[in-house]
């Protein structure tokens, strides 16, 4: 989260939304339906909220991260939301979107960048998983289940309350909801260590398009396979997951360090595309570029790079693998904290190391208006490249591009063991984010946009190619999508070959014989080819 922190949170939080759409008689005849069929399907009380209840808004709104997608004139807003107390609510709410013919939209976390788990432009039917967020742990096994409604930031807490050496390696950001991080792969500061989260998942209960739970050993190979990575949304509700979790050292080593242009940010910067993916798997070095003021000139913009690092180790130990590896960047024994795992992860969650830990129980209420786009880069770029990309980010007021490392780890796992695919040979992945203040209006969206058009079309030549790689948990509906969640086979790959390049095919073939009728659905989910009887 805290990249997107800035002045305009408490702004556009405070702004109440009131787009409204007249209730049509036959919406509020799917909706008495519905009720009727959920109180009959789930035998104990289901809290739900329709567009009447006064609480409609702040529930739809307690949870999501991107203002941008409710802004857009073309999205409705759900007919009903329910959020279940249980799991066989779940199934209910399943069974009855089914039986109504009603789109239903999943919602864990709510940071998807394109707003699939909240809008839609069909009618729909959102399930909040806020209520479902236990996290049992196991220290002794090492093992833990945590529902999908829960944060990344309650289950590293959870963790930390059992044992202080034992971790898991999913986001940065701790405001991250599990249900959607985990369907898409999901990474975090122990990547090179021990791979992303869909990596270390051991179990999952997930209902299914009639409703059922199905586990591991009920659901078999293919599925269990396609829902560790294939994105969210597409194959069933996940409702908890059982993952194994890893031993991080006693003392773990955080340090950043900022560098302008003027400080020699450029070189610095394209030295570490070489060294930061061949580091010892203990360190994670990113790179965050920002604007900032010069140093040698006053009142001049310059782009500053932010080394955020954490080392799986002592201060010691560190600097003698930065003195061999990267000495350029001039690390000191007083830039560095020693603190725990656990503590690492406030400080990437943009909260003090050193402050309460339950900072990692908040989730923002907050939301930006923001447009991301992501890459991966398996060639260092020349400088020369770098410093287009300098020119480019100086011509905007509040961009945000992130490179982190891959490599360690990461280049041991075969690209189809999970559907995520982004593998041996990536250096890095970028993240391009640019944030507005929404009240800016729609003409200075389109600004943004647009900038963020021609910066991704000069990156071009530097990053993958054939597929031109990109993060699905970085939702990007600019890669495509379909309006109604019926994408082809050959329409489905413009995006989906991109995100899971040749495991595209395999997740076709367990979408189309899990969910032929293609009941979970959205602007860019895994198609079905059942009902084409496609070539594939
Ligand atoms: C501020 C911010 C920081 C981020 N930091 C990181 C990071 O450090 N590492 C990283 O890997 N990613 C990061 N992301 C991206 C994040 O992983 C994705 O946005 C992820 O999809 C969010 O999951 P969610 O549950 O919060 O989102 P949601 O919006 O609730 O869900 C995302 C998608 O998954 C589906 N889905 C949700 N729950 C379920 C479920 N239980 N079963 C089936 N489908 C479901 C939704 O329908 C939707 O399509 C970040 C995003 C933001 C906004
Ligand atoms: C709305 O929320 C408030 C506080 O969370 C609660 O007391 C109230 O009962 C809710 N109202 C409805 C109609 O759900
Ligand atoms: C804590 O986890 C470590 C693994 O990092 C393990 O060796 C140790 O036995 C665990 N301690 C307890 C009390 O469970
Ligand atoms: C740059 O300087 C301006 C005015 O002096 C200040 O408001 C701003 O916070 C500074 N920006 C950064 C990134 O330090
Ligand atoms: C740092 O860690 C190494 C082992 O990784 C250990 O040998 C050394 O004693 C530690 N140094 C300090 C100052 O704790
Ligand atoms: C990764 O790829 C490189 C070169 O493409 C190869 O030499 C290496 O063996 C691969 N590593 C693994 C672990 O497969
Ligand atoms: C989906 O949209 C396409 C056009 O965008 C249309 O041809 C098709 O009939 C629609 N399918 C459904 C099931 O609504």
């Amino acid at each position: 989260m805290g990249i997107f922190s800035n002045a305009y949170l408490l702004v556009v939080s405070l702004f109440i939304f009131s787009i409204s759409f007249g209730a049509a008689s036959t919406t509020s005849d799917i909706h008495e339906n519905f009720l009727q069929c959920l109180s009959l399907n789930s035998h104990t009380y289901t809290p739900t909220y329709t567009k009447t209840n006064p609480n409609y808004t702040s529930i739809l709104e307690s949870n999501i991260y991107n203002q941008r997608p409710l802004s857009s004139s073309t999205n409705l807003k759900p007919i009903l939301i329910i959020t279940p107390l249980q799991e066989s609510q779940v199934q209910a709410s399943v069974i009855c979107s089914k039986k109504h013919g009603v789109q239903l939209k999943v919602r864990s976390g709510g940071h998807d960048y394109e707003g699939l788990s909240y809008v839609s432009d069909v009618p729909f039917v959102i399930v909040d998983m806020i209520n479902l967020r236990a996290i049992n742990v196991n220290a002794k096994d090492g093992t833990a289940w945590v529902q999908s409604g829960a944060t990344l930031g309650e289950l590293y807490y959870r963790i930390a309350e059992k044992n202080r050496t034992l971790g898991f390696p999913a986001a940065v950001c701790t405001t991250v909801g599990v249900g959607g991080q985990f369907s898409g792969g999901g990474y975090g500061s122990l990547l090179r260590k021990y791979g992303v989260a869909g990596d270390n998942v051991i179990d999952v209960r997930i209902v299914d398009a009639h409703g059922q739970i199905l586990n591991k050993e009920t659901m078999g190979e293919d599925l269990f396979w396609a829902i560790r990575g294939g994105g969210g949304g597409s194959f069933g509700v996940v409702l908890s997951w059982k993952i194994k979790l890893v031993p991080v050292p006693p003392t773990v080593t955080l340090f950043t360090i900022t560098k302008t242009l003027e400080e020699g940010a450029t070189g610095l910067v394209h030295k570490w595309q070489e060294v930061a993916p061949k580091f010892p798997n203990e360190l994670f070095m990113r790179v965050i570029l920002t604007l900032g003021n010069s140093t040698t000139e006053k009142g001049k913009k310059t782009i500053q790079a932010s080394f955020n690092s954490m080392y799986l180790g002592n201060t010691t130990r560190l600097l003698l693998v930065m003195k061999e590896r990267f000495p350029e960047l001039g690390l000191k024994s007083k830039d560095c904290t020693e603190t725990s795992w656990v503590r690492s992860t406030l400080y990437f969650g943009n909260f003090p190391a050193d402050g309460p830990l339950n900072n990692l129980l908040s989730r923002s209420k907050a939301a930006n208006t923001f447009k991301a786009k992501s890459d991966y880069v398996r060639r260092p770029i020349p400088k020369i490249g770098l410093e287009g990309l300098w020119r480019r980010v100086l011509t905007k007021e509040n961009p945000v591009i992130i490179f982190t490392p891959y490599g360690g780890r990461m280049n041991e796992i075969s690209e189809s063991e999970i559907p995520f695919p982004h593998r041996n040979g990536t250096l890095y992945m970028i993240m391009y984010v640019v944030i507005w203040n929404k009240e800016e209006g729609v003409e200075t969206s389109k600004k943004y946009l647009t900038w963020m058009t021609n910066l991704y079309r000069y990156m071009a030549p530097f990053v993958s190619k054939c597929p031109r790689e990109a993060y699905v948990n970085y939702r990007d509906l600019d890669l495509g999508q379909s309006k109604n969640g019926t994408a082809s086979y050959l329409s489905g790959g413009t995006w989906g070959k991109r995100y899971f390049k040749g495991n595209y095919k395999r997740l076709v073939q367990v979408k189309s014989k899990f969910d032929p009728e293609n009941f979970f659905k959205h602007e860019q989910s895994i198609p079905s080819v059942a009902s084409y009887r496609s070539t594939i």
